[in-house]
């Protein structure tokens, strides 16, 4: 089969690590840091397809926002008092998520191949700015594709066809990276190539289509080439 010639990631998750939120989390409420890290990001994902869903779109509100819906939302359902203190500090921290340390060397690997890399990302061009920068990302992404500019989430094609659309490429051409078995399954069926990287040890989704890779870091990502 004919080697991708882009590479597109998924951020949050992949490149950077949500549940990192989880030590501040259990700082601000002892013993339900982890169960917060969860739930938060469960909801997030939950009102991007609520959103995307519904209404013809027209509920659509930045990623950013949704996150701090989501960690409202978490909050009363676990009931911990979510101080406007407490939430500035966990929306920062989220702002300034811990990237996975494989991330540099992998980006760097695929661009010494020659191969086109970006990050194709439900957060908005902000967040994915400032985590990008943080990260010490810039300059080895050829694209930050961002769903905001169509108000529509992933898993909707649209979504992923900005991908194609950015590269100029086949989705048979283009490489996408996921932690998120749901994100890497859709991809699949857009007709991306896919790596899902099991960072948890999950099973993956039980709806009969399977990736066409699953590896265990981003590193996996070099053995398409
Ligand atoms: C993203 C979320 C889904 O970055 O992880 O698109």
């Amino acid at each position: 089969m004919e080697k991708p010639q882009a590479v597109l990631f998924d951020a949050y998750g992949t490149l950077f690590d949500v549940y990192s939120v989880g030590l501040l989390a259990e700082q601000l409420f002892p013993g339900q840091g982890q169960a917060l890290g969860v739930l938060w990001r469960d909801k997030q994902i939950e009102y991007t397809r609520l959103v995307t869903a519904s209404n013809d779109g027209i509920h659509y509100r930045p990623f950013w926002e949704l996150t701090r819906a989501g960690l409202r939302y978490a909050c009363k359902r676990l009931a911990l008092d979510l101080t406007p203190e407490r939430e500035e500090r966990l929306m920062n921290q989220y702002r300034h998520l811990s990237a996975f340390p494989e991330n540099r060397e992998v980006l760097k690997a695929l661009r010494d191949k020659g191969i086109v890399t970006g990050i194709l990302s439900n957060g908005d061009p902000a967040m994915l700015a400032v985590a990008v920068r943080s990260a010490g990302l810039e300059g080895l992404l050829d694209h930050v594709l961002s769903v905001d500019g169509i108000r529509k989430y992933k898993t909707h094609p649209d979504a992923y066809q900005l991908g194609v659309q950015a590269t100029g490429l086949a989705p048979r051409q283009i490489g996408f990276v996921s932690c998120n078995g749901w994100d890497a399954l859709a991809a699949t069926w857009y007709g991306y190539r896919t790596l899902w990287v099991n960072r948890y040890q999950l099973p993956f989704e039980e709806l009969g289509t399977q990736p066409e890779r699953t590896g265990s870091s981003l590193r996996d990502v070099l053995s398409f080439f």
